[in-house]
């Protein structure tokens, strides 16, 4: 494992919300210190919902941030599957909403057009991101590398390539964007923020393996370089 990983378990999700969001404030004050500017990557699905929400009242040059995706289902910008929509409506809200967002997916553009034009927008953006928010499915898939997805193994073999591509995969319920694994790995601040005992189970049993096929959210931890923070708290107040 080339990352270190640092685990955080926290009595609810609510607890975890608040420290987490604690400590990506911090990582991007200090990144707008030193800097003038910060990148914020932030994930979609259910989980994040709560640290949305405590981070956007996090006091901070929220002027000064760029958030963006690690990854996008291709949906209308009004489904409640979008991502965008999910960021619109709970992270860029209170001190967050004077923050700048650059959106993955284009309106009904076909997947492979609409990666190509989220690379020329991501692609101007400040690389390495400060702060990388990751969410994981217990079929170990983060961002939307999904295991099985058509040229998965391009996607991680890719050291220069292209910023974001397009996602076909059995798990993954409609086209997608994501992130490459590069940029994923490359981030200053990394965190992966899961949910609920079912998940931390498949995380670890995927780290326990001795020899691949490893997961995708292992292989992302692997590219890793630095320490990756992997928070956890049981699902909806309860232990389970
Ligand atoms: C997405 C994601 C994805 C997500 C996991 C967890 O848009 O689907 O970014 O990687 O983090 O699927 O999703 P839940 O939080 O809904 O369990």
């Amino acid at each position: 494992m080339a990352a270190a990983l640092a685990w955080h378990e926290h009595a609810t999700p609510a607890a975890l919300a608040e420290a987490l969001a604690g400590a990506v404030a911090r990582t991007l004050d200090a990144a707008v210190a030193a800097r003038g500017a910060a990148l914020l990557v932030v994930s979609g699905g259910t989980t994040p919902v709560r640290l949305f929400q405590a981070l956007s009242r996090k006091p901070l040059a929220w002027e000064k941030v760029t958030v963006t995706l690690a990854d996008e289902r291709c949906v209308a910008p009004d489904s409640e599957r979008s991502n965008a929509r999910l960021v619109a409506q709970h992270l860029l809200q209170n001190r967050a909403a004077r923050a700048g967002f650059v959106p993955l997916c284009d309106d009904g553009a076909e997947p492979a057009a609409a990666a190509a034009a989220a690379d020329r927008r991501l692609t101007g953006l400040a690389w390495p991101a400060d702060v990388m928010l990751l969410g994981m499915g217990t079929d170990g898939h983060t961002a939307s590398l999904f295991p099985g997805a058509e040229g998965l193994e391009a996607m991680f073999a890719e050291r220069d390539g292209a910023a974001v591509w397009p996602v076909a995969a059995p798990g993954a319920g409609e086209p997608r964007l994501t992130l490459a694994p590069r940029l994923i790995a490359g981030a200053r601040f990394k965190a992966l923020h899961i949910e609920g005992a079912d998940k931390k189970e498949a995380l670890k049993a995927t780290l326990a393996r001795a020899a691949p096929p490893f997961l995708p959210v292992r292989r992302v931890l692997e590219m890793a370089t630095g320490e990756v923070h992997i928070h956890w708290a049981p699902r909806k107040d309860s232990r389970a």
